[in-house]
Parts: structure tokens; C-alpha cells; sequence
């Protein structure tokens, strides 16, 4: 296993990943060159917090590149959809993991591997069933088409002691009303790494668009 740097930030729960930004970046790297440079720009930008998707091929070396190349950012992987990509992302380093959903033998494994677990949920008996694991900080995904807003606000009466990461729909636009739900803790999206932006390297951008994300607060 590769070690991380010792001034990575310290996340040992999934309260302590919702803490870090009010915003997750939900990054896809089609080439692990890619992802050092992206994750320093995140960094400079004010966001030291990365979910690096298993959605590429690349995704598993990227981790492993920034856990162990790129001081002061916490580390996930993302899109993590098998028992067999849990040992994996262990290995390579990441600090937590994030599931868009929840099936049981994911869930188990997921479970057992001892990193902080974001595990995605889309439905009230979703999100009880991960809360009688003892998870009470969740994904909330498909957010927008999960209900949006009104859902994850009506959530709030019967169960407040949950807490979720809005993701997938999550503009910067849309991203200060969602802060502002009382059982919201941080937001996830794809818009601070756009696929243009990435593909040429223009890491400025990134940079810009991560300031700007660093600066959002609840409405
Ligand atoms: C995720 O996996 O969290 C989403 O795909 C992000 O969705 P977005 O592109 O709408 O931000």
C-alpha cells in the first residue's frame, strides 16, 4: 500500500468528509497524468477534498498518484460499484469511498474496509436501511432526479439525525439553496473539472472554478 503524505488532512468519519469543502469535486480522469496536477489545482484553488471516479480506466492509478504524490488534499474514490474495487481503492490509498448506491454485498464490503463510507441513497427506505448500519452521513444521489430540494427537505422531519452530499444535478447556481438545507453538510459535482478543461490541461480554469466553489455558502 502506498503511504500518503504526512500532512494529508486527517478524515477518520463521513462527517468529517462533509466538513472539509462545501463541495466535493466528482472528478473523471481519462489519463492518470491528469490527475496530480488537477488535484493540485483543487488545492490552490481553496478545495483540498477530491472523489476520483472508478468510471475510467485511469481512475484507480489516479488515486493511487494523488494519495501519494499531492500534500494537504483528501483523497476518495468514487463510483465504487464491486466487493473486488473496495480492496482495490484500500490499496491504492484513498482516504474514503463514496457508492452511488447501495446493494448488500457492496454495502458489506464497503463496510468492512475501514475507511470512512459515503453510500449513496435515493429513497427514504434507502436511507433508513443504511441507518440501521449506523450510517447517518450519506450520499443523496440522484439529487435532482431523486426529488431534489422538496425531497431531502422533507427528509429532514421524520429522521434529522441524517446528514447527506447532494450530488448529480448540483450546479453553481443551485449549489447555495442546497447548503442551506439543514440535513445538508457539503455538495458534490462535476463542475469544478470540466472534460475540456482536463483533457487540455488547463488547470487555471480548474483552479478558478475551485475558488469559486471554496467561497460558496448556504443561501
Ligand atoms: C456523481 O456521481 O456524483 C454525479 O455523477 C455527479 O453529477 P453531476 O455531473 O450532475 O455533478
Amino acid at each position: 500500500m502506498t503511504a500518503t503524505p504526512k500532512t494529508q488532512p486527517t478524515i477518520a468519519s463521513a462527517a468529517d468528509v462533509l466538513d472539509v469543502a462545501p463541495v466535493i469535486p466528482v472528478v473523471v480522469v481519462d489519463e492518470v497524468e491528469q490527475a496530480v496536477p488537477l488535484a493540485r489545482a483543487l488545492v490552490r484553488g481553496g478545495i483540498p477534498i477530491i472523489e476520483l471516479t472508478l468510471r475510467s480506466e485511469a481512475g484507480l492509478a489516479a488515486i493511487e498518484a494523488v494519495a501519494s504524490q499531492v500534500e494537504g488534499i483528501v483523497v476518495g474514490a468514487g463510483t465504487v460499484l464491486t466487493p473486488t474495487q473496495v480492496q482495490q481503492i484500500v490499496d491504492a490509498g484513498a482516504q474514503f469511498l463514496v457508492t452511488p448506491g447501495s446493494p448488500p454485498h457492496l454495502l458489506d464490503a464497503a463496510l468492512g474496509c475501514g475507511l470512512p463510507l459515503l453510500a449513496g441513497a435515493g429513497t427514504l427506505t434507502e436511507m433508513l436501511t443504511l441507518a440501521e448500519e449506523g450510517l447517518l452521513v450519506q450520499k443523496f444521489f440522484p439529487a435532482e432526479a431523486s426529488g431534489g430540494r422538496p425531497y431531502l427537505s422533507a427528509v429532514s422531519g421524520p429522521c434529522p439525525q441524517l446528514r447527506f452530499c447532494p450530488t448529480g444535478g448540483v450546479t453553481p447556481q443551485n449549489a447555495s439553496d442546497w447548503l442551506a438545507l439543514p440535513n445538508v453538510g457539503c455538495v458534490g459535482g462535476t463542475w469544478l473539472t470540466p472534460k475540456d478543461a482536463v483533457a487540455q490541461g488547463d488547470w487555471n480554469q480548474i483552479e478558478r472554478l475551485a475558488r469559486a466553489a471554496s467561497a460558496l455558502a448556504p443561501a
